[in-house]
């Protein structure tokens, strides 16, 4: 018998419009009845919608408690029953020297990066438990694993995402609830190379990341997205609690 989360009804990605979130919409649409895409960059989703058939845009800031729970229920009102959430809403943070970051700078990384997972997660998974089904798949990083100078606050985050991932599969896990995260290492993207020019901007001279990757390359979206789509719809659901690291073997 296959494992029924294959037939998914309705996906629902918050950070869809970004880059490795439209590689991971392009992925899942034609696979789940209905992929709803979240961001709250409302000109990007607008593309996105255009550009893919059967992806349905909803904008909302998931870092505000309201919004976020509004999301949830807007997109079960119009779409029916969330089996799969993607949190896949991010950002990079303020890059420099931990004495030099704004407290409002490391509230909004955490705000995105973590609070939006709780507030998602806190709305969604009423109606996941009533119907003993659902998957949560959290995009984390490799950053979520080791530290990392000049970027304490997206480091640390990360760290919070891998946590979060970890008690809620132990939670949920009674309810056939699983939880897990993807841990990118270094993708083509701009995020990146908005890291990388903010720490050369500090540090004179730009770090060739390259280097240390065994297999000497960057990630590709669509790679990252492939693993969340496997966690999302192929993995059988007793995989739970699992930060899948998908970075070339830098960390090996
Ligand atoms: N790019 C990489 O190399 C890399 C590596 C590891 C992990 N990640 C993680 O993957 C995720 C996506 O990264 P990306 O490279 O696609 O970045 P991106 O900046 O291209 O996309 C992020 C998207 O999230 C949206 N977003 C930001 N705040 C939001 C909010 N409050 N509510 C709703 N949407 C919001 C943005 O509008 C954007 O569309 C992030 O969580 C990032 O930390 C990226």
């Amino acid at each position: 018998m296959k494992d029924p989360i294959t037939s998914a009804g309705t996906v629902l990605l918050t950070g869809a419009a970004g880059h490795l979130g439209s590689a991971i919409t392009r992925t899942l649409v034609g696979r789940a009845v209905n992929v709803a895409v979240n961001d709250v960059d409302a000109m990007a989703a607008r593309r996105l919608v255009d550009s893919v058939d059967g992806a349905v845009p909803f904008i909302a800031d998931v870092s505000q408690p309201d919004q976020a729970e509004r999301l949830v229920t807007d997109v079960i009102e119009r779409l029916g029953p969330i089996d799969v959430l993607v949190n896949g809403a991010g950002v990079e943070g303020p890059v420099g020297a931990v004495e030099d970051i704004r407290p409002d700078d490391v509230r909004r990384a955490f705000e995105v990066n973590v609070m939006s997972m709780f507030w998602v997660c806190r709305t969604i998974v009423g109606g996941m438990k009533r119907r003993g089904r659902g998957r949560i798949i959290n995009v984390a990083s490799g950053a979520g694993l080791a530290g990392g100078a000049l970027a304490s606050p997206y480091h640390a985050s990360k760290h919070a995402v891998v946590g979060l991932t970890r008690s809620l599969a132990r939670e949920l896990g009674p309810h056939q609830i699983a939880v897990n995260a993807v841990c990118p290492g270094y993708v083509e993207s701009p995020m990146v190379d908005r890291i990388l020019d903010a720490e050369t901007a500090l540090t004179g001279g730009r770090a060739d990341v390259v280097a240390a990757i065994p297999m000497a390359r960057m990630a590709r979206a669509d790679e990252v997205a492939a693993t969340v789509a496997f966690l999302a719809l192929d993995a059988p659901s007793y995989v739970t609690g699992q930060c899948v690291v998908i970075d070339g073997g830098l960390r090996a």
